[in-house]
Formats: structure tokens, C-alpha cells, sequence
């Protein structure tokens, strides 16, 4: 049987597929745990600068495998308790993952597959896609993921989406900010490859400590907040990767984490 979560390093880049392709990677327990290995591995790894989180086959993920939820429905309350902890770290590791993340988004992203889309920085999306929070046709919640998709959609659509579960297209996806960039399928993998180009031109540090402070400024008062941000900023500029990121700029060359990119 073939491994359902391909993880790839080459260079600075990683690639995490999901690879249950004949379910549309469709996840289960297994892949939980394995999507949320492979986040706490790639994150301990200094060298790896991005990580590209895609799907095989025909669609990126139709979420939570019903086979699986069917099965839950055996156990008791605390057992489903237990398993989605377990799926909710996963996502946290995800949203929490040091490097930028890149989604390349294809065929369907629905249910806890809109979730994986909601831990990416940045979501390519190719045209066709169907996207949808459906859990509510089958009488469940979008619980888990809540919190990922709110940090992009805001309350307002999450009402609409969440209680209809309709499925919606790329375009709307784009303009409620669940995607960030939509471009015709034959176009998908240039478009993921130029946003991993213009992420490898930051500084890598630079890129780390913007994941962590939008979380952390983002539940500070504005006094707190200005506290916060100016300790940030000047770390950043002393810092050895900011001064040779200004000494690159003034010397007209590349600064040094950007090898040929
Ligand atoms: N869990 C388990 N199996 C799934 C699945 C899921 N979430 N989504 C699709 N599959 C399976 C189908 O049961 C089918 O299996 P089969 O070949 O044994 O019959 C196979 O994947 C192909 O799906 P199919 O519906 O024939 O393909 P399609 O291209 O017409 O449609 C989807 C693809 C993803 C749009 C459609 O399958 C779908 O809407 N799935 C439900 C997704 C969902 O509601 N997810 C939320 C879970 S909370």
C-alpha cells in the first residue's frame, strides 16, 4: 500500500503530499497523526525555509474521511473527544509551523480540507475548484477548524458558510480571503513557484518572527501592542540577518540567503 503523506525536502523547500488520491485525501487517524508528525519534523529543521502543502490526484482534500467518522460513531463520547484533540493539535501545528506554508489548492477543498487550506500563508487555488464547509448537510460541525478559517474568513462569512454548508467556487473563496491567489489550473504550478520564489527572496528570520508576531499582536491591546512591536522591530534591525539584508541593498547585490533565487 502506498504511504498516504508524501514528505519531500529538496533544498530549502519542503513538499508535504497528501496522497490518498482514490478519496479525494479524504483524512483519517493515520493521516492525522502523520500530517502532524511531518509539521513537528519540518519545523525543527533550520535548514528547510517553506514548506508546500499539496494533494495528489484530482482534488487537495475533501476532509475528514467518512469512513472514519462512521466508525466514531461506535465509540463514545470521550473516545471522539480524544480523537479530535488529536486532529485539533494537528491543525495547530500547522497554523504554528515556524516556516511560511503554501497551499496549492485543486479539485475540492471541502470540510476539514478547507481547513488545511486555512493553516497556508498563502493559498493558490487553481479556478476550478470547489470549495464548501459541508459538515452542517451531514448534521456535524466545522468545529475543529474553526478557529484557522475564522483567522481568514471573519465571523460574518463563517455564519453564512458554516450554517448553509454550500459549496462555492474559487473566485468567492478569493474574495472572502480563504485563497489568496486564483489562476487557470494549467497555471497552478507556475504560480506556486513563483510565490515559493518571491517567499525564498525574505529574509528567513525575517519570515519566522512575522509568523509569530501577527499571532501575538493580534491578542494585545494597542498599548501593549506598540510595546511589543517597536522590541520586535529593533531586535530586526540589529539583527544579523537585517543588517546584511540593508548592507545588500546599498552594495547593490543579493543578500546572502538568497543563493540564485
Ligand atoms: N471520505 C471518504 N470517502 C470520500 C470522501 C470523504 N470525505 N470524499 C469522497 N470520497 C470517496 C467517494 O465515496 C468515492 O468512493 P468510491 O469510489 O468507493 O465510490 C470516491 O471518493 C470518489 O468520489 P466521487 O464522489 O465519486 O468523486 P467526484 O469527483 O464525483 O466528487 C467530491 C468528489 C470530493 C466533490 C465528492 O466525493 C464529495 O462531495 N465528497 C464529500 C466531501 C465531504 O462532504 N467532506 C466533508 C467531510 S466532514
Amino acid at each position: 500500500m502506498s504511504e498516504p503523506l508524501l514528505v519531500d525536502v529538496a533544498g530549502p523547500v519542503a513538499t508535504v503530499r497528501l496522497n490518498r488520491p482514490d478519496i479525494h485525501n479524504a483524512f483519517d487517524d493515520d493521516l492525522v497523526a502523520r500530517l502532524a508528525d511531518a509539521a513537528i519534523t519540518l519545523g525543527a529543521l533550520d535548514d528547510v525555509r517553506l514548506v508546500v502543502l499539496r494533494g495528489e490526484g484530482k482534488s487537495f482534500s475533501a476532509g475528514a474521511d467518512l469512513n472514519w467518522m462512521k466508525r466514531m460513531v461506535e465509540y463514545g463520547k470521550d473516545e471522539n473527544r480524544v480523537d479530535s484533540e488529536r486532529m485539533a493539535k494537528m491543525f495547530e501545528a500547522w497554523f504554528r509551523l515556524p516556516q511560511p506554508v503554501v497551499g496549492r489548492i485543486q479539485g475540492a477543498a471541502l470540510g476539514g480540507g478547507t481547513g488545511l487550506v486555512s493553516v497556508c500563508d498563502i493559498a493558490v487555488s487553481a479556478a476550478d475548484t470547489v470549495f464548501g464547509f459541508t459538515e452542517v448537510r451531514l448534521g456535524i460541525l466545522p468545529a475543529v477548524i474553526s478557529p484557522f478559517v475564522l483567522s481568514r474568513i471573519g465571523t460574518g462569512h463563517a455564519r453564512h458558510l458554516f450554517l448553509t454548508g454550500e459549496r462555492f467556487d474559487a473566485a468567492r473563496a478569493r474574495e472572502i480571503g480563504l485563497v489568496d491567489l486564483v489562476v487557470p489550473a494549467d497555471e497552478l504550478d507556475d504560480a506556486v513557484d513563483r510565490v515559493v520564489r518571491d517567499l525564498l527572496s525574505g529574509g528567513p528570520r525575517a519570515q519566522r518572527r512575522i509568523k509569530r508576531l501577527l499571532e501575538e499582536v493580534h491578542h494585545l491591546t494597542p498599548e501593549k501592542a506598540r510595546h511589543h512591536t517597536t522590541q520586535a522591530i529593533a531586535e530586526a534591525r540589529v539583527s544579523e540577518e537585517g543588517q546584511e539584508g540593508m548592507r545588500a541593498f546599498f552594495d547593490r547585490r543579493r543578500a546572502s540567503w538568497r543563493g540564485d533565487t
